[in-house]
């Protein structure tokens, strides 16, 4: 499975998928770009997306907020005070870690080998410091376990510190230490500031639902796992506002409808689980993960939070402005509840990605295809010429033409028809359309399917009709 992600990354780079950072420079930690085909990936995730939650309901309205916000937002939100990973440092390498990641990495060596009540207790006894904030208990853990750090091979460590995840900038010409501003760390907060503006502008009625996708930043002291952690990320997020004491029943709703929305992708289902949360922040009174089955394990994809009145009742202490809503109704004003969704669009990108690598062995031949549903995949047919003469080219062109305004295509007339097939089933191009002989006397091209390698006939007239209902939603 390590050999698995390996090539899965390996294959997303060379395939223009996703590149290091800055990479002629020896790349910046935990920041990605995305190529030619990863952004189109990207935008297609984004789609599906907002056309799930904003467009097809009439009570969910979206919007796009600034990254910058009035750095009080973040006093208010717990960011300030409690956004922060617990980080120690080994005197002898230098190299600064997450205690938690330290620990996470014991558990894990316990349960290889079979260790299985060892690993629990640990298990237990982290979590438990990690609720309290008590720092001294994780050190002392780190000890009693004899963790050495991986670099220096020694157990010389400093104490475990506080180390806040935001990045802070200042703002303005003559910014001096007052003038602090946070690259939001979730793009949650520019929805609740904005909760009044929306309801009074768009004459929302409770519940209803505000949405919103956008860049995040979070200075993650470890990056791990490619595209699962990063410093730079977008989120998919939305707020929903419900009356008090119904929060219950919407989080249900929101924890069924949001799985049927990976599930409905069509990829194994056996590959996405809850991952109920036993511990709860202090303001969520209920909340769910939905992880995927990556290549090294579980791991959380999306969270559903029941987050209660926590966050309209801190910015209305906060700013002095009322945060509520006036319940036609039952006749009066109260602050929502709120119940979130909050997908990682990068590791979404990630789950697809995994989702759709397949190495297959063929008879005399192998290939490594991406079986993204068509509707995700970044180019949706690539028109290509058997040969470079006879007429060949321009008519493969033509079609090429009259489809590419509706669809993002391709054309290639390069090298032979199976390395171009196979060009394609690398980037996960669902329909190869193939112009022939045949094509110049009858006017028909061959469709190749992707998965199935499968091809049939069909005349270029149809074309249209028959790409827009194989790559439809
Ligand atoms: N507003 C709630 C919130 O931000 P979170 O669990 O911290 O909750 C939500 O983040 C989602 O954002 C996660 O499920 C994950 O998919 C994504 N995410 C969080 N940190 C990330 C990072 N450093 N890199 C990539 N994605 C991240």
């Amino acid at each position: 499975k390590e050999q698995l992600f390996k090539n899965i990354i390996a294959h997303s780079k060379e395939y223009g998928f996703v590149f290091p950072s800055s990479e002629i420079y020896d790349g910046l930690g935990a920041v990605y770009d995305y190529g030619q085909y990863g952004a189109e990936l990207k935008n297609n995730i984004k789609t599906y997306w907002w056309k799930a939650m904003v467009q097809m309901n009439e009570n969910i309205t979206g919007i796009d907020s600034a990254i910058f916000m009035h750095p009080e937002i973040w006093k208010a939100s717990g960011h300030v005070d409690g956004f922060n990973d617990p980080m120690i440092d080994n005197k002898d390498s230098k190299k600064r870690y997450r205690a938690d990641n330290l620990l996470e990495d014991r558990i894990a060596k316990y349960e290889k080998e079979g260790k299985t009540e060892k690993a629990a207790q640990l298990r237990e006894q982290m979590e438990g410091f990690l609720k309290a904030d008590n720092l001294s208990g994780l050190k002392q853990l780190i000890e009693e376990h004899e963790i050495a750090c991986p670099v220096s091979g020694t157990r010389n460590w400093t104490d475990v510190r506080q180390f806040n995840l935001m990045f802070s900038t200042r703002m303005g010409a003559t910014a001096g230490e007052n003038d602090v501003v946070y690259l939001r760390p979730e793009t949650a907060q520019g929805i609740f500031v904005n909760f009044l503006n929306v309801q009074k502008t768009g004459r929302m009625k409770i519940p209803f639902g505000i949405a919103q996708i956008g860049k995040a930043f979070r200075n993650e002291v470890i990056a791990r796992q490619f595209i699962m952690r990063m410093r730079e990320f977008e989120q998919m997020e939305m707020q929903f506002f419900v009356r008090p004491g119904t929060e219950l029943e919407w989080y249900a709703h929101w924890k069924e409808a949001r799985l049927k929305w990976h599930l409905a992708l069509g990829p194994d289902q056996a590959r996405y689980r809850y991952h109920d949360h036993a511990k709860l922040a202090h303001y969520a009174n209920a909340a769910v993960d939905i992880e995927y089955e990556f290549p090294f394990g579980f791991k959380e994809v999306e969270g559903i939070h029941s987050r209660t009145d926590f966050d309209l009742s801190q910015h209305q202490e906060f700013s002095g402005k009322k945060m509520q809503y006036f319940d036609p109704e039952l006749n009066k004003n109260y602050v929502p509840y709120v119940i979130e969704t909050s997908i990682g669009l990068d590791r979404m990108f990630l789950s697809v990605f995994c989702n759709a690598y397949t190495e297959e062995q063929l008879e005399n031949d192998s290939r490594v295809v991406l079986k993204f549903h068509p509707a995700l995949a970044p180019v949706k047919a690539t028109v290509l010429p058997l040969t470079r003469k006879d007429g060949l080219p321009d008519k493969a062109r033509a079609i090429m033409d009259s489809l590419k305004l509706d669809f993002n295509m391709q054309y290639d007339e390069k090298d032979s028809i199976g390395k171009r097939y196979r060009r394609q089933d690398a980037i996960g191009t669902p329909f190869c359309i193939t112009v022939d002989y045949e094509s110049l006397e009858n006017d028909t091209v061959t469709i190749r399917h992707r998965d199935s390698m499968e091809q049939e006939r069909v005349p270029v007239q149809q074309l249209h009709d028959i790409i827009g209902r194989l790559v439809s939603w």
